[in-house]
């Protein structure tokens, strides 16, 4: 089994079940077009996270790690009338591309982009006692992907849900001794998370245009 053929797959699961969007193509040209790089979730990864954040009936929505704001549109629309999405991004270049993807997709009204580095601002959350989300999207620089849910646990709702992006990094999570330093970042965010009683958590494995990676989701509630 090949990447072209996970990819060739997901391009049809695509043309089948995800509607071609213009906001959504919009943002990934102008993204491509300013030099960001092209690692934001698939279409179908994207209409995973808007339906989970669905059927979780999400309100208020963190996200750390907004690129172009592709995923960021995708959970944005998944918000009732009311709803709020705060997205965090360390660099200006990717922040000022997103926020004219995010005003072209008509979701601006709903989204905080919050420009600066992300446990910087998470930790400015937490002193402002920022109302709690329900839903958390982890999707930054993996080497603090611990720090990253640590806090999205103290900032979520007792019953919220956090999904972590890129757990699997083509299996080399696996190796104790890795020299990527975005995989160690994940096995000692992996090893957290197995001793943290504050939440109950599985991981899922993914192939597709993007290869072979994964998801962990995890419920703020002690395992059942
Ligand atoms: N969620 C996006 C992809 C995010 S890529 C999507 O799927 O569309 C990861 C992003 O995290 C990049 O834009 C990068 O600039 C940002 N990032 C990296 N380190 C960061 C940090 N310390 N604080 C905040 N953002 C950071
Ligand atoms: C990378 C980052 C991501 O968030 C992703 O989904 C894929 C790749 C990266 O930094 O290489
Ligand atoms: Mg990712």
């Amino acid at each position: 089994m090949t990447h072209g053929l996970w990819t060739a797959v997901d391009g049809y699961i695509v043309d089948r079940l995800v509607s071609p969007d213009p906001a959504l193509d919009a943002a990934l040209e102008a993204s491509a077009a300013a030099g960001l790089p092209a690692i934001h979730v698939t279409p179908n990864q994207g209409k995973l996270l808007n339906l989970l954040a669905r059927i979780h009936g999400a309100r208020r929505i963190l996200e750390i790690g907004t690129l172009g704001g592709y995923s960021t549109i995708w959970l944005a629309r998944a918000l009732p009338a009311g709803g709020r999405l705060i997205t965090l991004e360390a660099d200006p270049h990717h922040a000022a591309v997103a926020r004219a993807n995010l005003d072209r997709a008509g979701v601006a009204d709903r989204v905080e982009l919050r420009l600066g580095l992300a446990a910087d601002s998470l930790a400015e959350l937490v002193a402002s006692r920022a109302e709690p989300f329900d839903f958390t999207f982890i999707d930054a620089d993996k080497e603090n992907t611990a720090t990253y849910f640590d806090f999205a646990v103290r900032l979520s709702r007792s019953g919220g849900l956090i999904i972590v992006d890129n757990v699997v990094r083509g299996g080399k999570v696996l190796d104790p001794a890795t020299a990527d330093a975005s995989a160690a970042g994940i096995r000692r965010f992996l090893a957290s998370i197995a001793a943290d009683q504050r939440v109950t958590a599985t991981a899922i494995q993914t192939v597709g245009s993007k290869g072979y990676d994964g998801f962990v989701l995890a419920l703020v509630a002690r395992a059942s």
